[in-house]
């Protein structure tokens, strides 16, 4: 599943959060360890092209750019006009040259490209229709390519029914599905790997593109 709300209304809410969105952070349990087990998921190497989906303000761009090196390429996109904005703030600031922005709906992702591999960070469940997402972004890798989903939600034990009213206030501020499951939406695709961590309502899911047989 989903997040239920509109795309125009979740892209209005993420205008609105972007400028605060680091800090909120700490609110989401969301924490520099994710990411970077995120970032390590992808199996990229120096010169790898790396595809973020609805990759905001560009927190993961600082491990994305270390995994890929100086002759590697980001390339992120994203819904929010001012997430975006803050991305490009970023970039300047740091004067990183190889990460490049869309502004494009991930369930309508087009790229004149292919990719090492492609990373939904946090945004699987807030992407409406994110099972197309991810077959778009499947169809960008290249043979042997991974996509990754890191992302956090109400775990299946008696946490989650413990944690289940607080993650339905959360997203009224930050909108997104905590009852998400990408492993179940993307079973068609070759056979999910999923890792639980933070008391399982964090979680990496890695699908590696089967490589072309000679
Ligand atoms: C919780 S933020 C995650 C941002 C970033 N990946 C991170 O790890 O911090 C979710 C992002 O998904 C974006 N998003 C939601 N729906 C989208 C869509 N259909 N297409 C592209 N981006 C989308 C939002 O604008 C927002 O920036």
């Amino acid at each position: 599943m989903a997040s239920q709300l509109p795309l125009a209304q979740i892209t209005r809410r993420y205008d609105r959060l972007a400028r605060v969105y680091a800090w909120l952070e700490p609110l989401f349990a969301i924490h520099s360890g994710a990411r970077r087990r995120a970032a390590r998921a992808l199996g990229v190497n120096s010169g790898a092209s790396v595809l973020e989906v609805g990759c905001g303000t560009g927190r993961n761009f600082p491990y994305l750019l270390e995994a890929v090196g100086p002759t590697g390429r980001v390339v992120g996109i994203d819904a929010s006009p001012g997430m975006l904005a803050e991305a490009q703030r970023l970039i300047k600031r740091h004067q990183w040259s190889n990460v490049e922005l869309h502004r494009q709906d991930a369930a309508e992702l087009t790229r004149g490209e292919t990719f090492d591999a492609a990373l939904f960070s946090l945004s699987y469940s807030v992407i409406p229709a994110s099972r197309t997402a991810a077959h778009r972004a499947w169809d960008l890798l290249r043979p042997g390519g991974r996509l990754v989903v890191m992302d956090a939600g109400v775990p299946d034990s008696a946490l989650g029914r413990i944690l289940d009213p607080v993650a339905r206030l959360l997203v009224k501020l930050a909108p997104g599905d905590p009852y998400s499951r990408p492993w179940e939406d993307l079973d068609d695709l070759d056979a999910p790997h999923t890792e639980r961590f933070l008391l399982g309502i964090y979680y990496v899911v890695v699908i590696t593109k089967p490589a072309e047989v000679p």
